[in-house]
């Protein structure tokens, strides 16, 4: 389980998240989604540990580890690319070497405290070491290459001959190959061809941690996620679903703050019409007040607004839905299945 607790985080004036809570269990698959600049890479970053929140906390089990993508392309250079993307496994590799030691050290000593210390961290080792499928690393590193779209001539060529867009997908082959129990990508697909999605997609679909992805493609959302977080104006609301299933909740949303507010027009309308029609019978006097202060009391909500969604339709055809994206109000906000709270 990862939970966020009361996070707020803002940019000089700018508030991008505003006392928000929510949490997501150890194989939850999450579309990220949000205007331009909502806030979603500030998000992923506070998740990740790269950026702290101002106030607020992030807690996740001990021993877990996460993993970013970031949205923009590392540099790389100095390694060819098989030892660059093993390189993220470093960890590991002094792990093996302790192992050795660990090894030299028991062929010397057959018994005592040393022996028994050594015999029992040994033990801790190879079991780390399997657990993380330590010894298998090469082989996957290159399944992992191959499915991202390198080829076997590329595994001996140094990374800093491959341009920004290759080196996005050499950090995401390293992310993967490390696997954290929870893994944040944020635009994974923009460098991808649909061979690449595709086997990213499925790759995914058998991953083991828990995901956040943040994409402007539907369709990979669509295929990667089973729930949508969308983050507007500082809050967050949790749909469930894919993005296809979350554009027909946040219309239907949409259309319950349409109706809201109409009712509202024409409640205010009312009051209006009665208060300057009797404002001048003293025998209508009480009731004249009674709408006055009503009127005074109702605070008139915004119209929603209906703007362009992210993510834009993708190359591939999904059943799109229209983008219309609601202000969201508390009260409609309540139709969204939500685990979070905000404010
Ligand atoms: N380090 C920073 N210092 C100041 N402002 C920042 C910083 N990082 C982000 N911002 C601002 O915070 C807002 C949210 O940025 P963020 O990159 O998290 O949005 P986003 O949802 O990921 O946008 P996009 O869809 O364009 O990737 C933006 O207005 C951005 O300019
Ligand atoms: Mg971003």
């Amino acid at each position: 389980m990862l939970t966020l607790d009361d996070i707020s985080k803002s940019f000089g004036a700018r508030r991008i998240l505003d006392r928000v809570s929510w949490s997501m269990d150890d194989a939850a698959r999450v579309g990220l989604v949000g205007l331009n600049g909502a806030g979603k890479t500030t998000l992923l970053r506070m998740v990740a540990e790269e950026t702290a929140p101002d106030s607020g906390r992030i807690a996740r089990p001990q021993k877990s580890r996460v993993g970013y993508l970031a949205q923009d392309a590392p540099e790389m250079g100095g390694r060819r690319l098989l030892a660059e993307t093993l390189s993220v496994l470093e960890r590991m590799h002094e792990l093996e070497r302790r192992g050795r030691e660990l090894e030299d050290l028991l062929a010397r000593e057959h018994s005592g405290p040393s022996h028994d210390a050594a015999l029992a961290e040994y033990g801790e080792v190879l079991h780390e070491l399997e657990r993380r499928d330590f010894y298998s690393a090469e082989a996957r590193a290159k399944a992992v290459l191959f499915g991202l779209g390198f080829k076997e001539d590329d595994l001996e060529r140094d990374v800093k001959e491959f341009s920004g867009g290759i080196r996005m997908r050499i950090a995401l082959a390293k992310l993967l190959l490390d696997a954290p129990d929870f893994l944040m990508l944020d635009e994974p697909t923009n460098h991808l061809d649909i061979e690449a999605r595709n086997w990213l997609e499925d790759y995914l679909g058998a991953y083991q941690g828990a995901i956040i992805v943040v994409s402007h493609d539907r369709y990979f959302l669509d295929r990667v996620t089973d729930r949508t977080l969308e983050l507007a104006r500082g809050h967050l609301t949790e749909y469930p679903g894919g993005y296809s299933r979350y554009l027909v909740q946040r219309d239907e949303r949409y259309a319950i703050e349409i109706a809201a507010y109409a009712n509202q027009r024409a409640e205010i309308e009312h009051m209006e019409a009665f208060v300057s029609r009797f404002r001048y019978q003293a025998s209508k006097a009480r009731l004249v007040q009674s709408r006055k202060s009503s009127l005074k009391k109702s605070t008139a909500w915004n119209l929603p607004r209906a703007r362009k969604s992210r993510p834009r339709s993708s190359s591939r055809s999904v059943s799109a839905a229209r983008g219309a994206w609601p202000n969201s109000s508390t009260r409609a906000r309540s139709t969204a299945r939500s685990r979070c709270t905000t404010g």
